[in-house]
């Protein structure tokens, strides 16, 4: 059963953990695909909405904050931005980018689990589950790994074992142990709410093994028919934790929803918050039987796309499921697995303060090489070599012939014709080519397509050397450049949901305006530049990349490299007080710091601020003003002459009105009394602190 002619698509790409930035691994997989899809759908004028946020409870949320020594709330505002801001600048065109700590997010988890609760369709039971004595906590999830019970590997986690994907109860595991104080768990009871997933087995067998055998891919279709095979069992939607969504029913206090339950109602909540924004209704995006729904994930979430998430849907009961769960494989490394506890990833955030203005290289590079039906890796060399041989000297190396002589020949003025060469029959098939591909989730062979294009193109240009005939053959001449530019123009349309920064730059540059896809096409008479049409200055469209770049990112990996081997991943801290030693810096970054001896000569009270002081420090290399949060521990006649460390080098903050020009280092009493760091012993003011 596949919707043929939707009326809408909602498509989502899978909401990323807020535990850490958003690596190539994620584009390759996920983002970039569901952006190709998005991109190609809007060019065919389709109603198109694509979702996403971030991710923001569970516990490698948890586990984050214990290494960085921050509240969890801390760390989701930190990553939150941090991702959200590299998608936008990288060219992800979602319509709407939310996070699951929103309270319209909140509101719809808590009521859809409100729903299934009042309509019986959980069991609550009190079982025996995996508890922790040392840290006092109940073990689930990534707080627990042991034996996978299905493939034998035995780093798995309590609700998934990376390796095989399946999905089970921490209890199933074999050997658990504590990934927080490594200990053997007791078992302890604890009542939890059960969906029965045996009870949507039937109901999931005919919809995905018989209902979409032919459309979805292999490696989906697999999974699901390995783990229906085993027979469902129910699982636990509800945890003993923290930090999520409070269970909303009576006698669940300090129980909050399973990450896996809120996750993906995320999509709905962030549909909704399009929906108010833009001001426009969000049922249909989610309950018409003519909505396309479609779910971009990696492997790892596929049982929760295929099985869990269905079947809530299902007990819900008014909303479509998904008709495709295109999963990619993994992305990794220079052929090592990408992982952010050990580092080991090409960072988003990183790359575009790195390469600025190449999004469209690495969106190239993570396309052409993408994970779709097994592992790939990333390789800085590729990265280079697909830059230089590729998009600078097939497409750029094209579009700047026709540019530059364009301009040589007539001025920038598109020339007439009177000839129909045959490769202008050809821009239809490639994008009906490439469409297929992209309708049909193969987005590498679509990239393909449009190279071979790019290659039609050099190759018509080659043999028809309009150079060589410019002077004797003018008229041939115009007819070769004419079809030059038709084929360029369908480059500068056709390579958008690819490369869509350099497609706008190519459209500005030809002055051309934007196309239906399914107009891409040019038969007699009908043209996608016209003959008189003025065109605009010609840029390059690809620069080469210089093995000095390259080098860069290779002594990058390798220093990490060598950090894992020295500090083999920081471990969680064994209990509160001490707070765990944070990442690793450089002496490059410690040395960035200047730290001065100075002296407090004057203090007085903020007005309307309870905590701050004003202070006049003698740093030695002035005497400066600085606001600092400690009136609740000393009054002003406290610490005048006070000698101190100052970071002096801080940029400047207006804190109420008032420029503070640096820091006074503190430290703290396990009772939270802040104590001075001052010098012991002669030492004049200004001395450094190193
Ligand atoms: O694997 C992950 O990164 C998850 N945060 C994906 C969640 S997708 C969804 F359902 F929200
Ligand atoms: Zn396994």
């Amino acid at each position: 059963m596949t919707n043929q002619h939707p009326k809408r698509y909602t498509v989502t790409a899978a909401l990323p953990y807020t535990n850490g930035p958003v690596h190539i691994g994620h584009l390759a997989g996920v983002y970039i695909p569901a952006d190709i899809y998005v991109r190609y759908l809007r060019a065919k004028k389709q109603d198109v909405i694509y979702i996403c946020g971030s991710d923001e409870h569970g516990v490698p949320i948890t586990i984050r904050a214990q290494k960085e020594g921050v509240t969890p709330q801390q760390i989701v505002d930190k990553y939150h931005e941090i991702i959200k801001k590299s998608f936008a600048e990288f060219g992800i065109s979602f319509d709407n980018y939310s996070r699951t700590s929103a309270p319209i997010h909140h509101k719809t988890a808590s009521d859809f689990f409100k729903k299934l609760y009042d309509e019986g369709k959980f069991i609550e039971e009190t079982t025996l589950q995996l508890y922790d004595e040392k840290a006092r906590q109940f073990l689930a999830d990534r707080f627990v790994t042991g034996t996978c019970p299905k493939c034998g590997n035995e780093q798995s986690y309590g609700d998934q074992c990376e390796k095989c994907g399946t999905s089970h109860n921490a209890t199933d595991l074999i050997n658990p142990k504590s990934a927080i104080t490594g200990n053997t768990p007791i078992l302890k009871e604890t009542k939890h709410w059960f969906l029965p997933l045996d009870q949507y087995q039937e109901w999931l067998k005919n919809w995905i093994l018989e209902g979409h055998k032919d459309d979805w891919k292999p490696n989906v279709l697999g999974q699901v028919k390995s783990w229906l095979d085993d027979g469902l069992k129910s699982r636990a939607v509800t945890r003993d934790l923290d930090w999520g969504i409070p269970v909303p029913v009576k006698g669940a206090e300090g129980k909050v929803l399973y990450v896996w339950f809120d996750a993906p109602i995320g999509y709905i909540s962030s549909t909704k918050e399009w929906a108010e924004r833009e001001d426009k209704d969000w049922q249909p995006y989610w309950q018409s039987p003519d909505t396309k729904l479609v779910h971009f994930i990696g492997k790892d979430n596929i049982v929760f796309h295929c099985i869990i998430f269905p079947a809530m849907l299902k007990a819900e009961g008014s909303f479509i499921v998904p008709e495709n769960v295109p999963a990619n494989e993994f992305l990794n490394l220079e052929s090592n697995k990408i992982s952010t506890s050990k580092n080991w990833a090409v960072w988003l955030h990183e790359y575009l303060l790195d390469f600025p203005d190449k999004q469209d290289v690495l969106r190239y590079v993570l396309t052409a090489n993408a994970p779709e039906t097994k592992d790939n890796d990333f390789t800085w060399k590729d990265f280079q070599a697909r830059n230089n041989n590729e998009l600078v000297a097939i497409l750029g190396n094209f579009v700047n012939r026709v540019m530059v002589l364009t301009h040589k020949y007539y001025d920038g003025v598109v020339p007439n014709t009177n000839k129909f060469y045959p490769e202008l029959g050809q821009i239809k098939v490639f994008a009906d080519k490439m469409g297929q591909s992209i309708e049909n989730y193969k987005f590498r062979e679509a990239l393909q397509e449009l190279m071979n294009l790019a290659r039609l193109g050099n190759g018509f240009l080659q043999e028809n050397e309009p150079w060589k005939k410019v002077n004797e053959q003018p008229e041939e001449v115009q007819n070769i450049m004419f079809t030059a530019l038709q084929i360029t123009a369908a480059l500068a349309y056709l390579s958008e949901p690819f490369l869509p920064f350099m497609a706008t730059q190519l459209k500005n540059m030809l002055q051309i305006a934007n196309k239906n896809w399914d107009e891409i096409s040019v038969s007699d008479g009908n043209y996608l530049i016209e003959s008189g049409h003025q065109i605009g200055t010609a840029h390059l469209l690809f620069e080469k990349i210089e093995d000095e770049a390259i080098q860069k990112q290779l002594d990058k990996l390798e220093a990490t490299k060598m950090q894992n081997e020295k500090s083999p991943s920081l471990t969680l801290p064994e209990g509160k007080g001490i707070e765990p030693q944070k990442e690793l810096i450089t002496y490059e970054q410690f040395s960035a710091m200047d730290i001065r001896i100075g002296t407090i000569l004057e203090a007085e009270k903020v007005a309307k601020a309870n905590k701050l002081l004003k202070l006049t420090v003698d740093t030695g290399v002035d005497v400066r003003t600085i606001v600092s949060g400690i009136a609740e521990h000393f009054t002003p006649e406290e610490v005048v002459g006070q000698r101190v460390q100052v970071l002096v080098n801080l940029a400047p903050r207006n804190l109420r009105g008032i420029d503070s020009n640096g820091m006074i280092l503190m430290t703290e009493t396990k009772e939270g009394k802040l104590k001075f760091v001052a010098p012991v012993g002669e030492v004049d003011n200004g001395a450094t602190v190193r």
